[in-house]
């Protein structure tokens, strides 16, 4: 039996496979490579010594899904494939509605026609709008998202749930990503955006190995500790961790579940700017800049719902992330295509 990863190439996926593979499960991943290369699934082979069996194809692709739903003997699903940028989503909605939502859709069709009921979804923070309160529990509501992007995890959430109440033998575990950062201690798999980085630590790893010449400050009045926007930081590695955790879970057949994942501090971005200081030994140039429209002052979660029921923290704190998005950075400079 084996664990299906849909978007196990991409940055995220690419260390769940890691921590599937090194937890002895057997690991499928379909991707389109829309915003990966193979290249990350051949970097986890070297880490793990074990292979994964890849599918390049497009999960809207129904044909495609039932194939490989006849032809591997999938138990569960954790399913990241999904377009994730904010501002091109704003410009480009029908096109992150379509693979987002469409994608769902085929997914949880070849799900059903063939008796695979077990899922794991990776939601984001962002399903929570701008709360009125931090830090932020599940039972926080749900708010309104500033971009479709946001929307397409909000919908997905309900389709699943929906999915559940028309027929309980469906699992859920809904996983809210808050800010994901850091690399594969080998340095060997990492965060590789396509252009100039929209989030800010490849941001700041890319200014600081001299690709970019200093970092965009956005905003210095937020009512912070120190003006600039607050954030929770979670180390990949544990956030894939999280997800061999939600898999047992999910083996307790408990219908719909919904976790944060994160560490419960928030950093600000100047408290970002100098662990990546500390960690690269080097002064990195900032500029403050205005807002970015859309932008919250704080988002951090109260993280013990994860710990109680499913017996997961995070471990690695901000100067771990700092050390292992630079040592990425440094090994691998134009990312996994040396021609970029
Ligand atoms: P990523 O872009 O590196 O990974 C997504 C992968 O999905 C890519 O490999 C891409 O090629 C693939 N993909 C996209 N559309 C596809 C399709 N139609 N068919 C097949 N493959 C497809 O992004 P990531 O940062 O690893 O994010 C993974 C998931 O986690 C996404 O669903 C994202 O929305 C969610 N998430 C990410 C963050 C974050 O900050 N990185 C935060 C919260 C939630
Ligand atoms: C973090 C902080 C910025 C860049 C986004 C998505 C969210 C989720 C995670 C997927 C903020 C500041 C940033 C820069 C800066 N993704 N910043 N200069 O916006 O919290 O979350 O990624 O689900 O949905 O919105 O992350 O890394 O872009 O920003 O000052 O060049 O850094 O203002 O305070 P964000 P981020």
């Amino acid at each position: 039996m084996s664990i299906l990863v849909t978007g196990g190439a991409g940055y995220i996926g690419s260390h769940i496979c890691v921590e599937l593979l090194e937890a002895g499960y057997d690991v499928v991943v379909v991707d389109n490579l829309s915003n990966s290369s193979e290249k990350a699934l051949e970097r986890v082979e070297e880490i793990t010594g074990k292979k994964t069996k890849f599918y390049n194809a497009d999960i809207r692709d129904k044909s495609a899904m039932n194939y490989i739903f006849e032809n591997e003997e999938i138990e569960a699903v954790m399913h990241l494939a999904g377009l994730k940028a904010v501002g091109e989503s704003v410009s480009k909605p029908l096109e992150y509605y379509d693979n987002n939502i469409s994608g769902t859709l085929s997914l949880c069709y070849a799900m059903r026609k063939h008796g695979v009921k077990d899922i794991i979804f990776s939601s984001s923070a962002t399903v929570y709008g701008e709360p009125k309160q931090m830090p932020i529990t599940e039972e926080t509501e749900k708010g309104i998202c500033t971009n479709p992007y946001g929307w397409t995890k909000w919908m997905i959430e309900e389709i699943l749930i929906d999915l559940h109440t028309s027929d309980n033998s469906w699992n859920v575990v809904i996983l809210r990503y808050f800010n994901p950062v850091g690399a594969h201690k080998s340095g060997k798999i990492g965060e590789d955006p396509k252009g100039i980085p929209n989030n800010l630590t490849p941001y700041i790893t890319q200014v600081a190995i001299g690709k970019l010449e200093k970092l965009g400050v956005f905003g210095d009045d937020y009512d912070t500790h120190d003006g600039t926007g607050v954030r929770d930081y979670i180390h990949v590695v544990d956030l894939a961790k999280g997800h061999v955790s939600a898999l047992n879970k999910l083996q307790e057949k408990e219908g719909v579940s919904v976790y944060n994942l994160g560490t419960g501090v928030g950093y600000s971005v100047l408290d970002v700017l100098k662990g990546f200081e500390k960690a690269t030994g080097k002064e990195i140039p900032y500029e403050v800049k205005p807002r970015r429209v859309g932008d919250i002052a704080m988002s951090y979660c109260e993280a013990t719902k994860a710990k109680e029921e499913m017996g997961w923290e995070a471990q690695k704190g901000i100067d771990e992330m700092c050390e292992d998005s630079w040592r990425w950075q440094q090994a691998n400079p134009e990312g996994y295509d040396t021609e970029k």
